[in-house]
């Protein structure tokens, strides 16, 4: 088994306080890429300022930042030399210390590069006067007739902690400071962008017109025709202030999407939705809370009406937004949706789209009861939610770095032992473990904090009844070859949910990279299958019974459907059982901007728990499904609430036999803020959810959520679900409860997706 790490990992408690050096640019960088062509003279790390950026604000820095960047043997998209689509074996991390950077030209991160600055001065990308290009940073430049990293396909990236600004370029002038087509486990935080706010301007803070993503936090927005001008399947998005802009965010398409703790002031419009008119709307569905409007003429624009199309687009949830000075609420395409206040007024819960209760649909436009929000998951009145920590107030001697104590992250040395004595010597001395770039090989259990020994589990956290508090950032596991008794991360511990434990940026990922010996050679689509060569995961992630007070932010636990690490991206045929579930007994679980892909029996199940907040989180069942089903080849496990396909299954269309996107048995106070349960395929054809002008495909497989149903010898106590924002594709029913279908697709049809904005279980 194996535990990778390709990004920096901290692990720990913070406490103190100082100034504006960063630990981060002083510790001692040993970060490896193990299976680059250029071996041990590849370097991970790249300082700006060692490959000649003066951040002076004078000096044009364009050619040394991207000097920094295009280094070493990497993954280079467009003409040649370039068309690479993807890679693993190629991580950057580019780092800029404090300073103003003068940019004449677009800086193109390449794939799997990490752009990160130094949080206590965070350093400027200004863009000059006589700037050229599309954007500041241009993380997917469109090449004519040479591809482009391909949107859906673009993982692991991420920009933190940076200024952009395009002060200084004409106010006519269309400029972006970030074009960022992407995908999965991506993000970009900690970041302000700077534009011209004269009337008229053209200037954008981040364009994003493509891709499948991904997560945006902590970003902040002066000026502009658009701070975000942004379009892709579906993304979170959370903690984002616009100041001063024309219109503060608009969705240029989506399926779904969730926006959290949005404050927009001083902006002619807050969020713009009418893309394509009432005739043929772009956006699908939008989830808006925890948010404040001010001083803006209009909060929101739709194009929705009750006969508009298509049927279910446009779909709008708001609870908890509070508006002053905002005299138009909801401003639909003739008249206004709901009216505002020159004053100060709060809306609860207000919707328009499908609402279901279970039974339905009720085509609806206006105030609903908001959810019951358990207190244990709230901040005030807010949901809780916390940013990843990047330690920044910490000297560079409360680190202790797995390297220097003699894990070498080559994926050939077992570093089991190292890894383990320095989690322990480190915890104990309330040091926080630092993992330079590499991929570190373990063979036993690796426990955070220490503990007994268990021989499943790559990564514990925790023994059942311990409490306390961890943290963890920027990981990946990983399994190799045929592991099938491997549950990636099992978490034990009980933190309190005042201040819960925490995973931001972890992924797992089983099989489709270099060093996983489940690639295309040996996972081929047309082998005989399933194949038990790469029968790879039992489980990705189990919260336990014991387990509680957990907060995840960006994670993407992936069974991998194809080889990032083949030139044309190959699918791949791997068997993972279990993708997340959650049997804590005492619940407080966050789960912002996750998804599960392409697990056998389920992406994510809720079982006996309580207290879950989820929002957006995104599912694909396996493209191989149902050849073979989803009974094939794990096993149902009674004890651990397996849905059982054999039983449920019988008498019933092949296309049954696919993984659930959702299932949650009896429990309470299940709480889903956006959702996008997606199912492309059937044998690895997409004829099943293909849309022409002839013909509207949706049966890839008959049900993809469940509610109380689909085991075996098992009974269910009655759960009570709460949904906004329900998007599937490619299944039938879009929920089943107690063993009925209780919401059709046919009568939810959206632009490619189908929509409900609102279903409660009771
Ligand atoms: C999105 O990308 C796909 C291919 O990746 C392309 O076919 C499509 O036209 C793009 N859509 C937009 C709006 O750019
Ligand atoms: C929001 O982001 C800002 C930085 O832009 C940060 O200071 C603040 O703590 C964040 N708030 C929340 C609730 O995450
Ligand atoms: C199973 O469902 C698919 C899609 O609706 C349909 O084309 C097929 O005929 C069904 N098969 C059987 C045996 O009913
Ligand atoms: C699955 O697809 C493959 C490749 O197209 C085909 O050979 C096979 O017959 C299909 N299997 C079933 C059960 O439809």
């Amino acid at each position: 088994m194996k535990f990778i790490l390709q990004l920096p990992l901290y692990l720990g408690l913070v406490t103190q306080a100082f100034a504006q050096s960063y630990w981060y640019e002083t510790i001692n960088h040993q970060g490896v890429a193990p299976y680059n062509p250029q071996g041990s003279a590849y370097q991970v790390f790249r300082n700006v300022k060692s490959f000649g950026a003066k951040g002076d604000g004078v000096t044009d820095d364009t050619a040394a930042i991207n000097a920094a960047i295009t280094s070493g043997s990497r993954c280079v998209a467009g003409p040649p030399p370039g068309g690479c689509q993807s890679s693993t074996t190629s991580p950057a991390v580019v780092y800029f210390p404090a300073g103003t950077y003068l940019i004449s030209a677009p800086i193109v991160p390449y794939y799997m590069t990490q752009m990160i600055g130094n949080p206590n001065a965070m350093p400027i990308l200004k863009a000059s006067a006589g700037f050229s290009g599309f954007a500041l940073v241009d993380a997917d430049p469109y090449q004519s007739a040479n591809p482009d990293y391909g949107t859906t396909n673009v993982f692991y990236r991420q920009i933190r902690n940076f200024v952009f600004d395009t002060t200084s370029i004409p106010v006519a002038t269309a400029i972006n400071g970030i074009h960022w087509p992407t995908a999965q486990a991506t993000s970009v935080q900690n970041c302000v962008f700077r534009m011209s706010q004269a009337s008229g301007t053209k200037h954008v803070g981040m364009f994003i017109e493509n891709g499948s993503g991904g997560f945006l936090t902590d970003l902040v927005f002066y000026g502009g025709q658009y701070g975000l001008n942004i379009g892709s399947q579906q993304f979170t998005t959370r903690n984002l202030t616009f100041s001063n802009s024309g219109t503060a965010i608009y969705q240029i398409w989506n399926w779904g999407w969730t926006y959290m703790g949005v404050s927009i002031n001083n902006c002619g419009t807050g969020l713009d939705m009418t893309n394509g008119g009432t005739s043929a709307q772009a956006v699908g569905s939008v989830t808006f809370i925890d948010s404040t409007i001010t001083n803006t003429p209009v909060g929101i624009r739709t194009a929705r009406t009750s006969s508009s199309v298509p049927r279910t687009g446009g779909s709008l949830s708001l609870e908890n937004v509070v508006l002053t000075n905002v005299p138009t609420a909801i401003q639909g395409p003739s008249a206004m949706a709901l009216a505002g206040t020159t004053g100060t007024m709060t809306i609860g819960a207000w919707v328009e789209g499908n609402v279901y209760g279970p039974t339905g649909p009720v085509n609806s436009q206006g105030g609903v009861s908001a959810f019951p929000r358990p207190s244990s998951l709230l901040s005030g009145s807010n949901f809780y939610t916390r940013s990843k920590p990047q330690y920044q107030a910490l000297a560079v001697s409360q680190f202790s770095s797995v390297r220097s104590a003699g894990a070498k992250g080559d994926g050939v040395t077992d570093d089991s032992a190292a890894i383990q004595s320095i989690i322990n010597s480190a915890t104990a001395a309330g040091n926080i473990v630092y993992f330079d770039a590499g991929i570190y090989k373990v063979t036993t259990t690796i426990q955070i904090p220490a503990g007994r020994k268990s021989p499943v589990p790559v990564v514990q956290v925790g023994n059942a009844g311990d409490t306390g508090v961890v943290e963890w950032s920027d990981m990946i596991v990983s399994t190799q070859g045929a592991t099938s008794g491997a549950t990636l991360i099992q978490w034990n511990l009980a933190s309190p949910s005042t201040s819960p434990s925490g995973m931001w940026d972890v992924h797992t990922r089983i099989g489709g990279f270099t060093g996983s010996s489940l690639q295309v050679a040996q996972c081929a689509v047309g082998a005989a299958q399933p194949n038990t060569n790469c029968i790879a995961a039992f489980q990705s992630m189990r919260i336990t019974p014991t387990g509680s007070g957990v907060y995840l932010e960006n994670v993407w636990l992936w069974s991998a459907d194809h080889d990032i690490d083949d030139a044309a991206d190959t699918q791949i045929s791997v068997y993972s059982g279990r993708g997340l579930s959650v049997e804590s007994t005492t619940g407080n679980i966050w789960l912002i901007g996750t998804a599960v892909e392409h697990h056998t029996l389920y992406q994510y199940q809720f079982a006996n728990t309580q207290n879950i907040y989820m929002g957006f989180i995104q599912t694909e069942t396996p493209y191989y499904q149902p050849t073979p089903g989803a009974a094939s080849p794990f096993p149902a496990i009674v004890a651990r609430n397996d849905p059982d396909f054999g039983v449920f299954c019988a008498g019933k269309n092949a296309s049954c036999n696919d993984a659930w996107g959702l299932r949650v048995l009896s429990s309470k106070n299940i709480l889903v803020y956006g959702a996008g349960l997606y199912s492309f395929f059937n044998n690895y054809s997409t004829t099943c959810s293909s849309h022409t002008s002839t013909t509207y495909n949706e049966y890839c497989q008959l049900q993809i959520f469940g509610i109380d149903e689909g085991g075996s010898s098992q009974t269910y106590s009655g759960s009570s679900v709460y949904v906004y924002g329900l998007n599937t594709v490619g299944a039938v029913s879009m929920v089943d409860l107690n063993g009925n279908s209780v919401v059709n697709q046919a009568d939810n049809t959206n632009s490619f997706a189908e929509s409900v904005i609102m279903f409660t279980s009771h």
